[in-house]
């Protein structure tokens, strides 16, 4: 089992993470984080995070550094370094200030197959690196409708946990979300995402208590100002991974705000 050789630092109550995916250009990257800034830097028990494309990290460090909005990536190579070309490392990220790490999300899972293994050598090379990873996990439609939805989740966790002891989910975040409710504009609704993050605490706490007790699990998949507050206040839910609504200033301050009702 590998050692953490940097202690991943102390964790917000909520969190709220902007997954910029592939949008975006200098001009109204610098629009948007300045917008952020204006509204979201005081929040009280709420660390938002804004998970960018790789060529607007050095941008999202020089313009969000001390604003209390922390910035990370949207995927991670999982070898220190070498001949991988494409790849960008855990140093690297760390080279531009990042303090997380969006991990296994379906978009790449599915289009890059990317494998249950991959993705757990990368959780454990960001969580070497003090990066926080966010792990995606999730069902998809079919596997819902089977009432297989657990197992599922239950399996991509157990690599993880296989690999290298449930400890490893200390101080990290893994995001619940269902890949039928990912930019569909239909969401879980509370009591299906209730559910589940319980049973992710749930599987995490029968291993390691301190592990489920510091772990935040968080909900992604059409979360928007409407539904916002009925999912954040559910118990188990710690906020959530945002897709298209944080693209828009607006809709995303009102998500942010909503985990603090
Ligand atoms: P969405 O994306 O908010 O656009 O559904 C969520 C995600 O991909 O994490």
């Amino acid at each position: 089992m590998t050692q953490t050789k940097t202690q991943v630092k102390n964790i917000a109550k909520k969190f709220v993470i902007a997954n910029w995916k592939m949008h975006g250009n200098l001009k109204q990257n610098q629009a948007l984080f300045e917008a952020y800034i204006q509204t979201l830097s005081g929040l009280k028990d709420t660390q938002v995070v804004v998970c960018v494309p790789y060529p607007y990290l050095a941008q999202a460090q020089s313009l969000l550094q001390g604003s209390g909005i922390a910035w990370g990536a949207q995927n991670m190579g999982k070898n220190e370094d070498g001949p991988f070309t494409g790849e960008v490392s855990a140093t690297m990220l760390c080279d531009f200030g990042c303090e997380y790490v969006i991990l296994g999300h379906s978009e790449r899972a599915t289009a890059y197959c990317e494998s249950d293994e991959n993705i757990a050598q990368k959780f454990m090379m960001a969580k070497d690196h003090g990066i926080t990873p966010v792990l995606c996990v999730g069902e998809t439609l079919i596997e819902r409708e089977a009432g297989v939805m657990e197992m599922v989740v239950g399996k991509q966790l157990d690599t993880i946990i296989e690999m290298y002891g449930a400890e490893v989910f200390i101080d990290t975040v893994i995001s619940y979300e269902p890949i039928w409710a990912i930019g569909t504009g239909l969401a879980a609704t509370p009591d299906q995402a209730k559910a589940m993050h319980k049973f992710i605490r749930g599987k995490i706490a029968s291993l390691n208590p301190d592990a489920a007790k510091s772990l935040k699990i968080l909900y992604g998949g059409s979360v928007n100002p409407q539904n916002a507050v009925q999912l954040f206040v559910v118990q188990d839910i710690d906020g959530g991974l945002i897709g298209r609504c944080s693209l828009n200033a607006q809709e995303f301050e009102m998500i942010c705000r909503a985990t603090e009702v």
